[in-house]
């Protein structure tokens, strides 16, 4: 029962018909209540179902809405033994849904073909998935993801036309798509259905124009494409004007803590795929198992905090990645805010943020009846 669930939550987070599903899961209502019941029988409390690991925090480029570059902050790659010990430690479980990027460019990272490779050898069930700009794809790449059957490869596109490709993203759009197309012939040339490939499309002032154009170059080509919101990184980015403001109210719980860890490249474990300068660690996978993160005494502060409703502490206050799913758990399952919880707001065993690392803007919480940035995905 377990693995068939565990299914269905791969399908909902990585495909496109699953995407549509959270969507009206989202709207709330009966159908999301029947749903908290499976989905919360989704939850693996022993080790996580789908977790991201960073095989680099370097980029290649420096895109206008990402908080990749941060202050106190070392990039790297990851070690070969250290991913290793990663992935042999999913041999226990069952298969896993794991994504290959956090903040950085994997495809900087030498081994990501052989990564793609041990990590199927493992388990030939596990699905991958990597988002990359895709601007150093190289025929080697291509083979290996072809040859090792990685399950998606997602590029960060976000533009039509050159120029606001180089205001955005800062390369050579024509070069990129050069690179794009010579992965869809090599697949076809090979009769190959790995990877997938999706294009993305961020929705921001300077894309909005293009989106429709976007949609009608790619979707010819056989390939998904995503168009997604500017997200402002639980802070980690200004809001800027003529974007759609971030509100955020009648929270839920994250599903991230109970579904999506993220393996920095050191080895540091971030509760979620948001946390761009690491003040969301709650542990090291150098030090213990992954398994014991998950089981572990931070992971357990957030939860308790999101379950009891006190989010307003510096990693999660102006986040709205919640939205992306619905609500897990039932009134009943829920506490009530503690007295004096605003002032417990360090995890176990982490020190204060410091004050040159605080999200940049703190999202004001709307009183009235505009609309939700909930309602207008919907
Ligand atoms: C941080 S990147 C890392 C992987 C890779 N470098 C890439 O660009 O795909 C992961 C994803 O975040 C997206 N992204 C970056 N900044 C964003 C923002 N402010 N809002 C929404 N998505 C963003 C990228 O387009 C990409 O799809
Ligand atoms: S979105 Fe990706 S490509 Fe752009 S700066 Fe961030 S990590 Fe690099």
């Amino acid at each position: 029962m377990g693995k068939v669930l565990g299914s269905v939550f791969q399908w909902l987070r990585g495909s496109t018909l699953g995407s549509a599903v959270r969507k009206s899961l989202r709207k709330g209502g009966v159908v999301a209540d029947l749903a908290k019941l499976p989905l919360q029988g989704v939850i693996d409390w022993e080790f996580p179902r789908s977790f991201n690991i960073e095989p680099t925090s370097h980029c290649n480029i420096a895109c206008i809405m990402c908080p990749r570059e941060r202050p106190n902050k070392t990039d790297g790659f990851m070690d070969w033994d250290l991913y290793r010990k990663i992935v042999d430690e999913t041999a226990k479980y069952g298969p896993r849904s794991i994504t290959l990027h956090k903040d950085g460019e994997p495809l900087m990272h030498k081994r990501l073909g052989e990564m793609i490779e041990y990590t199927k050898k493992i388990n030939p069930r596990h699905k991958l998935y990597i988002s990359s700009n895709g601007l150093i794809l190289k025929e080697q790449h291509a083979q290996a993801f072809i040859k090792h059957k990685l399950d998606v490869f997602h590029v960060s596109i976000g533009a039509v036309n050159p120029d606001t490709y180089k205001t955005v993203r800062g390369g050579n759009l024509e070069d990129l798509e050069q690179r794009v197309r010579m992965l869809l012939d090599m697949k076809k040339a090979q009769k190959s259905e790995f990877p997938k490939v999706a294009v993305q499309i961020i929705r921001m002032p300077e894309t909005v124009g293009e989106v429709q154009a976007f949609i009608d170059k790619w979707e010819p080509l056989g390939v998904f494409v995503t168009v997604e919101d500017v997200r402002h990184w639980a802070g980690g980015i200004e809001q800027r004007e003529g974007e759609d403001p971030v509100h955020v109210r009648e929270r839920h719980p994250c599903h991230a803590l109970w579904f999506a860890p993220s393996i920095n490249w050191d080895g540091q474990v971030s509760f979620c795929c948001f946390d761009w300068d690491s003040q969301g660690v709650i542990g090291d996978v150098r030090e213990k198992t992954l398994a014991e993160i998950w089981q572990g005494e931070r992971i357990k502060w957030h939860r308790d905090k999101h379950l009891r409703g006190e989010y307003n502490y510096p990693e999660c206050a102006n986040c709205d990645h919640y939205l992306d799913y619905p609500d897990l758990w039932f009134e009943w399952q829920k506490g009530t805010p503690r007295e004096g919880w605003e002032t417990d707001i360090v995890a176990p065993g982490m020190k204060p943020r410091p004050a040159n690392q605080m999200p940049k803007f703190h999202i004001t919480i709307p009183t009235g009846e505009e609309e939700t940035s909930t309602q207008r995905r919907n």
